[in-house]
């Protein structure tokens, strides 16, 4: 599989596909979370110079993932920021490194940014990030279900 990688304000087109995925995944986890809204807030997501900002992974013209950078994540986990978020790569393009990929470059992009630590919540994947030098922070509850908060040290970036 051959990757590329965009900024989504670069391929616009692409929102309402990506909000849909993101809206699918993850309403059960954020009150209120739709495809409009999440539409909205992608509007304001630029090309990788400021947070925020959405990097996409395209094979041609087809979307495969993305992964974005946030001030807040999620409005019942406000004492860190910022955060890794959105980690998103479409089931069939699984299983081939793009994940890891995608965090990378995330770490990338906030490393230029200047930003002194990354954070990101999971329920579930807290292994896959573990493997990338990711660490527990601290556990919450979002509607009832049991997530971590996991944080990236400064020196561990630009690996
Ligand atoms: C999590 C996700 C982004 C991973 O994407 P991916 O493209 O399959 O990831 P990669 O192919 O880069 O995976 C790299 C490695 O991590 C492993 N891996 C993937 N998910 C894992 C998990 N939950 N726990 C441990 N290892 C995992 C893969 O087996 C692979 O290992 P290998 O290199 O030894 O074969 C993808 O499964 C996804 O979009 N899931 C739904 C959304 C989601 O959960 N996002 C994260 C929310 S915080």
């Amino acid at each position: 599989m051959s990757w590329r990688f965009a900024w989504l304000s670069e391929v616009p087109e692409r929102a309402a596909q990506l909000a849909e995925w993101h809206v699918a995944e993850w309403a059960p986890l954020i009150p209120g979370f739709n495809v409009p809204d999440m539409l909205a807030e992608f509007a304001t997501h630029d090309g990788g110079e400021k947070i925020p900002t959405t990097l996409v992974a395209l094979d041609g013209e087809d979307l495969l993932g993305s992964v974005s950078l946030l001030e807040n994540d999620h409005d019942d986990i406000r004492a860190y920021s910022p955060w890794l978020a959105s980690l998103f790569v479409r089931p069939q393009s699984r299983g081939s490194g793009l994940g890891v990929e995608l965090v990378r470059r995330c770490e990338d992009i906030a490393q230029r940014l200047g930003i002194a630590r990354l954070y990101l919540y999971t329920s579930g994947q807290e292994p896959f990030y573990r493997r990338l030098g990711w660490q527990d922070v601290a556990s919450v509850s979002l509607r009832g279900v049991q997530a971590s908060v996991m944080g990236i040290a400064p020196r561990a970036l630009g690996h």
